[in-house]
């Protein structure tokens, strides 16, 4: 008997609700389980027309206290209750799935260990990239290979944003209020626009490809509320585009580095071409070189594609424990300053003179746009350690508009 209960009854929990009495028969016929069946919903409003209206509590205890419900879908979002209800329940033996990367971004490694105490499943494909599978692939098709890098556009709302900046010349404040209504941002948008949930997300795939639980105040993020028209114009002379990527890559002394941050994408790369609302991910490894994941990364129907698919996979694997682990963390011992990153760097200057930059930086190339303001210069940099290049820059005259990094996965 497999009887689910949906946490919260959002955008994500009214989807995945929708997708499951859309697909009722062929679900239940992929688990190889009649009954299976979604018992309760838990939200602490009303929805007194609703065609599931005889399945609402406010009240988790119905929910825990419940021996025929084996899964619970926490799609809530937030730390708190979400942790609370899900350890809970995993404490009672039942496995949980959730499309919350901050709960996973901050307590996985904490969650997964009880659920293999209490031999059940603690699964979270929903929480990154939205409908695009990554976290089985890399937990099961890629596992026999080292992991040495990966990025990816994780942020939905954020592409979406430099996408219509970028072809529309849509403002940026209008761009975030169309992703709002279409139901793309995050609660407090804030969270997409500063970089935080792809920081999350990348958090999550950190720690299960290196088995090291990363935490969010690990990793340096840097939003895209700083980048400007300029900007998105000056990497189109450039060749390229403007991407809110999150990466992961292994460095030569052993530590990780991963980072979330704005960056100048060629166009020869796949990551330039994702557009709207769309998220893409490419992972790289020594067996199989180069691998592209792409697809929906936010909405209420591709996220209950994700919930759903772990529900299943729950159904399935009843009485068994077989998600992946990685261990907690104590501190960031094993994650690498991104000041000693090797990068090239775009720079945009008012007022700075030609053989002062070329003095400092070497051999830049010179980025030329039509209608620049007077005195303006743009340009890239060679290749150079961050650290290094800080110092050079602030001794740079002229004031600096923006710099924003070429992308570099070595
Ligand atoms: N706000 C997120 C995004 C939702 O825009 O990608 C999906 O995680």
């Amino acid at each position: 008997m497999a009887k689910a209960a949906v946490l919260g009854y959002g955008v994500v929990g009214s989807g995945t609700v929708e997708l499951f009495y859309k697909n009722a028969e062929a679900i239940r016929k992929r688990t190889g389980q009649k009954d299976l069946d979604i018992k309760y919903i838990l939200d602490i409003r009303e929805f007194p027309d609703s065609p599931y209206k005889d399945k609402f509590t406010k009240n988790f205890d119905d929910i825990l206290n419940d021996d025929e419900v084996s899964i619970v879908a926490e799609v809530m979002g937030g730390v708190h209750p979400a942790y609370d209800f899900v350890k809970a329940a995993l404490e009672k033996g039942k496995s949980c799935v959730t499309s919350n990367k901050e709960m996973v971004a901050q307590k996985g490694a904490e969650l997964l260990k009880i659920a293999k105490e209490h031999n059940c499943n603690f699964m979270f494909e929903a929480s990154t990239g939205g409908a695009i599978p990554i976290i089985r692939p890399l937990h099961q098709c890629l596992a026999a290979n080292d992991i040495t890098a990966v990025a990816g556009i994780l942020n939905g709302t954020t592409n979406f944003i430099l996408t219509k900046m970028f072809s529309e010349n849509m403002a940026f404040d209008d761009a975030l209020a169309l992703a709002q209504k279409l139901g793309y941002a995050e609660k407090n948008p804030a969270a997409d626009v500063e970089g935080l949930d792809a920081c999350r997300k990348i958090c999550i795939l950190s720690s299960l490809i290196y088995g090291k639980h990363v935490y969010p105040d690990y990793i340096h993020t840097e939003g895209i509320t700083a980048i400007t028209k300029a900007d998105v114009e000056y990497a189109e002379v450039w060749g390229g585009k403007v991407k809110l990527i999150g990466s992961v890559k292994k460095c030569a002394n052993g530590k990780i580095l991963p980072m979330v941050r704005p960056a100048f994408v060629c166009n020869d790369m796949q990551l330039s071409n994702i557009s709207d609302v769309f998220n893409g991910i490419t992972v790289y490894g020594d067996g199989f070189d180069e691998v592209m994941f792409y697809g929906r990364g936010a909405g209420k129907l591709p996220t209950a594609s994700a919930v759903l698919g772990d529900v299943i996979d729950c159904a399935r694997l009843s009485g068994t424990s077989v998600s992946q682990t990685w261990e907690d963390s104590e501190n960031a011992d094993f994650i690498e300053d991104y000041k000693n990153d090797t990068v090239a760097m775009y720079v945009r200057t008012s007022g700075a003179d030609k053989a002062q930059i070329e003095k400092l930086f070497g051999n830049v190339e010179y980025l030329v746009k039509d209608n620049a303001p007077e005195g303006e210069i743009a340009f890239i940099t060679p290749e150079l350690v961050e650290k290094d290049f800080d110092e050079k820059l602030s001794a740079l005259n002229g004031e600096v508009l923006g710099k924003i990094r070429v992308l570099n996965l070595r």
